[in-house]
């Protein structure tokens, strides 16, 4: 029996050493040391023994148990120390290695610009209001004071889509619109950002589609005084508080009077140079207060209300900010361009 429980042993033994993973090692257990295992059949066998080598037998079973419990342990330990320096070495990472280099955009000159533009009149507690780029005649002339043969539509260039849809020759239509949807109440605080189309054809200064921002006021006892302090706090925060306006006596149908408004020029300070054509003066935008009429189509009373209005280019303002010479810079995305803007 002693020499079934050595012949037990040196068979364990060479199979645990033989054992490549863990699996392997784990049915070893079960044949060898299992409650149905080999070392449990030979133990069974013990009462055929004389009794006098039973406790000798039994004693020597113990240590082959023994033994093979402890070799087992160190392959199992071995086994998992070796996975897991497979693991380690798989999942490590060189530090040393240069990043992995992930561009990163920036916004449009565009919309730096008029993001800006916005941040200043919410600042002065103006709200943005929007409508649609495809519009109804009435909304973009007729209600604005603009009827059909008005002489002031070949200051637009307007591409129709039918009679009566074109699409949208600038922002000034969202005025009525707003205008009709929130009156009678008063105060109308907003500016209007939006994209807006004109059939030119695209040139240094020209662009069939290029972006305004409108802004509307109506209240009791607006003045022309509130238009020219708006427009001076706004000119100051986007051109530097040294900034100066002047109010030029204009035309525009939806306006009376109406007025173009100057910034003193930010590049020579107003001594003259190329950006402003020497004159000191950089012209930025049309304004003037709210022709009763388009106050009338806007729902409100023009015998209670007066208002001011104006519309600004956004690209106009973004070449004058930065000195850009040519509009098309803006649409043609050359990188080396636009990468001016970045951080900006
Ligand atoms: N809508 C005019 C244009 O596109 C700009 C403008 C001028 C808007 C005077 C106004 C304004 O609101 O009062 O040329």
């Amino acid at each position: 029996m002693q020499e079934r429980l050595e012949a037990l042993e040196r068979e364990a033994r060479a199979e645990v050493a033989a054992g490549r993973d863990l699996d392997t090692l784990k049915d070893l257990r079960v044949r060898y040391l299992g409650k149905k295992g080999e070392l449990t059949q030979i133990l069974r066998q013990m009462g055929a023994l004389p009794v006098d080598q039973r406790p000798v037998v039994g004693k020597f079973a113990n240590e082959v148990r023994d033994r093979l419990e402890t070799l087992l342990a160190e392959r199992e330990a071995e086994l998992e120390a070796a996975s897991r320096e497979l693991r380690l070495t798989r999942e490590g990472v060189d530090i040393t290695l240069p990043g992995r280099y992930l561009p990163r955009g920036w916004k449009h000159p565009l919309l730096q610009v008029q993001q800006e533009i916005e941040d200043v009149f919410l600042g002065m507690g103006f709200t943005i209001a929007e409508g649609p780029e495809v519009e109804f005649d009435c909304f973009n002339f007729e209600l604005l004071n603009i009827p059909r043969d008005h002489p002031a539509r070949d200051m637009q260039d307007t591409f129709y889509l039918t009679d009566d849809i074109l699409l949208r020759t600038h922002t000034s239509p969202v005025q009525i619109r707003h205008m009709r949807s929130v009156a009678p109440a008063t105060p109308v605080k907003v500016i209007v950002p939006g994209r807006v189309y004109r059939r030119d054809a695209a040139d240094a200064t020209h662009s069939p589609i290029f972006h305004q921002v409108e802004g509307l006021v109506v209240d009791r006892g607006i003045s022309m005084g509130d238009l020219k302090g708006t427009l001076l706090a706004f000119a100051r925060q986007l051109y530097g508080p040294a900034t100066q306006v002047r109010l030029r006596p204009s035309y525009f149908p939806f306006t009376e009077p109406s007025a173009e408004v100057d910034v003193s020029c930010s590049f020579c300070h107003g001594q003259g140079c190329r950006v402003c054509k020497g004159s000191g003066w950089l012209e930025i935008l049309g304004s003037g207060m709210v022709h009763p009429v388009v106050l009338q189509n806007g729902g409100y009373d023009p015998e209670e209300v007066s208002g001011f209005a104006f519309g600004m280019g956004i690209e106009r303002i973004a070449m004058l900010k930065y000195g850009v010479d040519d509009l098309r810079l803006f649409y043609q995305s050359d990188i080396r361009f636009l990468r001016q803007f970045e951080g900006v």
